[in-house]
């Protein structure tokens, strides 16, 4: 993804520039961020068209988002690209998970917390004291519930196959939206009428990617329903929902077999990361920034990606949203990396927790059951305290009330401004559609 010019509105205060990073030892097999999730807003794209000239526009109107994994609390859509074979894909949600049991080295991060929420009392904002009130606040494992199975994939049984919808980008092509989704065939690699199941030995080569998305469609293209506005002609499904949620996977990940060459962009850079769902259905790597939200950070999250072409052999894990970055293409990548097995099969994944602990690890083994315990997976992350580090991103909060509101300049939109904040939808959205298509 390519937009580094574009720059929030200035209305952010930031509490605290700290960022602690322990990093015992380079390669890991954890990689935990804490105090995600922040108070903010991204454009809202309200139309995405052309061919050779852009026709993108987005609204004067943000979409605001707030709490715990803010805005990757959104539904999202997981991407895979090559040289990578998937065996399984699941995906969780939990009533309520707590990542940090306050076991072993954690304490002296629980006085950076307490220093940040000393902090935000002081500056007296009640946005800021609401959001992530306590982070990193030690819990009960009893206090967390157990996971379930929404969504899944194995390569060896298709009938067990729920939820999913393969795509890729092998429709129409436009030099301003790039490739439109389209369905993606059992190889992963070429187009398809329908959905269809990815093959038993599917193997992608560098450069090329797919996308699991939900199998419940997209209602029509909307600012003000679930899946907002979306390219015209693509299969649209909805992502992955849930404030605490879980994405699991094994696979492979080996050597490239072709030669390198110029013709290459990601040779030999398999990655799997989340994007915040509305991105692909807008336009995934359009030339014009206002051709998705992506740009002004309605967020993704880089699972496990080789990020360049020395560094083969290592997966990173990087956020890209403006919690206390400035530039979302850079993002916040930790150090440490976790180790590509060229010959053999992973097993890993991440975990949105309900107080904004972000986990992707991973393990030797794990079975995708419909439901894992609380204590189960616990106990996988707890293992992995050893070869873990840690960050802790900057509590950020946005005070856009007055900034966005007062910023327009007709009092009608004003109006429709605090409407839509409020998610009065129904009656004020049919009022604004007209309104904009006049
Ligand atoms: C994006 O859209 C806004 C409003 O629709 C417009 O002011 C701005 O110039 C556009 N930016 C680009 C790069 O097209
Ligand atoms: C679905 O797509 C597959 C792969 O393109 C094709 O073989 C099959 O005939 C299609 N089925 C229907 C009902 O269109
Ligand atoms: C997939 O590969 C394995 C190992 O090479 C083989 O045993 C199996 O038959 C293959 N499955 C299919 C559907 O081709
Ligand atoms: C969705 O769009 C189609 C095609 O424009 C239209 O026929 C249909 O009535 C729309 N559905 C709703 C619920 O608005
Ligand atoms: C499929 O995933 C979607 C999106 O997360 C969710 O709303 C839906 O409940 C899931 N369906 C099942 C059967 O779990
Ligand atoms: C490749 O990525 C690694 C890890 O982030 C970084 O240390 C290194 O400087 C990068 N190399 C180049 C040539 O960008
Ligand atoms: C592949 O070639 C490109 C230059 O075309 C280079 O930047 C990249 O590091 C190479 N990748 C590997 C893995 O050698
Ligand atoms: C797989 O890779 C590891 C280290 O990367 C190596 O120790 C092992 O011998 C390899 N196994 C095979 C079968 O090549």
């Amino acid at each position: 993804m390519i937009f580094n010019n574009q720059i929030l509105f200035v209305c952010c205060l930031i509490f605290s520039l700290t960022v602690k990073t322990s990093t015992a030892a380079n390669q890991v097999d954890q990689l935990w961020f804490s105090n995600v999730g922040y108070n903010g807003y991204y454009d809202i794209v309200e139309h995405v068209a052309g061919n050779e000239e852009c026709e993108c526009y987005i609204m004067d109107e943000y979409h605001y988002f707030e709490g715990a994994n803010a805005p990757l609390n959104e539904p999202l859509s997981v991407h895979f690209r090559g040289p990578l074979s998937l065996h399984k894909f699941a995906f969780y949600t939990s009533d309520a998970f707590y990542a940090d049991t306050g076991s072993s080295d954690s304490s002296s991060q629980s006085t950076t917390s307490s220093q940040i929420s000393q902090q935000s009392t002081q500056l007296g904002s009640q946005q800021n004291s609401q959001q992530n009130a306590q982070p990193n606040q030690k819990r009960s494992s009893q206090q967390s519930s157990s996971w379930t199975r929404a969504a899944y994939y194995d390569h060896s049984d298709s009938s067990s196959a729920s939820n999913v919808t393969f795509m890729n980008r092998k429709g129409d092509t436009s030099k301003c939206l790039g490739n439109a989704l389209s369905y993606a065939d059992s190889t992963g690699l070429k187009k398809a009428t329908n959905s269809t199941i990815l093959e038993e030995n599917n193997s992608i080569a560098s450069d090329e990617e797919f996308i699991i998305f939900s199998s419940v469609s997209c209602p029509n293209s909307s600012v003000y329903d679930t899946c907002g506005v979306y390219r015209e002609g693509i299969p649209a499904y909805e992502g992955f929902y849930g404030d605490v949620k879980m994405f699991l996977f094994e696979f492979e990940a080996p050597t490239e077999s072709q030669t390198n060459s110029s013709s290459f962009e990601s040779y030999d850079m398999p990655a799997i990361w989340l994007l915040n769902s509305q991105i692909p259905r807008q336009s995934q790597y359009p030339t014009n920034s206002n051709c998705s939200c992506w740009a002004s950070g309605c967020g993704e999250f880089d699972i496990f990606e080789v990020i360049n072409g020395t560094t083969t052999g290592e997966f990173y894990s990087t956020f890209h949203t403006y919690q206390g970055v400035d530039s979302v293409e850079e993002g916040l990548t930790q150090s440490a990396y976790f180790k590509r097995e060229t010959n053999g099969t992973m097993i890993g994944g991440v975990v949105f927790d309900s107080d904004g602990n972000t986990i992707s690890f991973m393990t030797d083994s794990l079975s995708f059951d419909e439901t894992i315990s609380a204590s189960s997976l616990l106990k996988i992350l707890q293992g992995n305290e050893d070869d873990e580090a840690m960050t802790t991103l900057t509590s950020v909060s946005a005070t856009y009330t007055a900034t966005s509101i007062t910023g327009t300049t007709s009092s009608f939109k004003n109006e429709v401004a605090n409407l839509f904040t409020n998610k009065l939808s129904t009656i004020a959205s049919f009022f604004i559609v007209l309104f904009n298509i006049l």
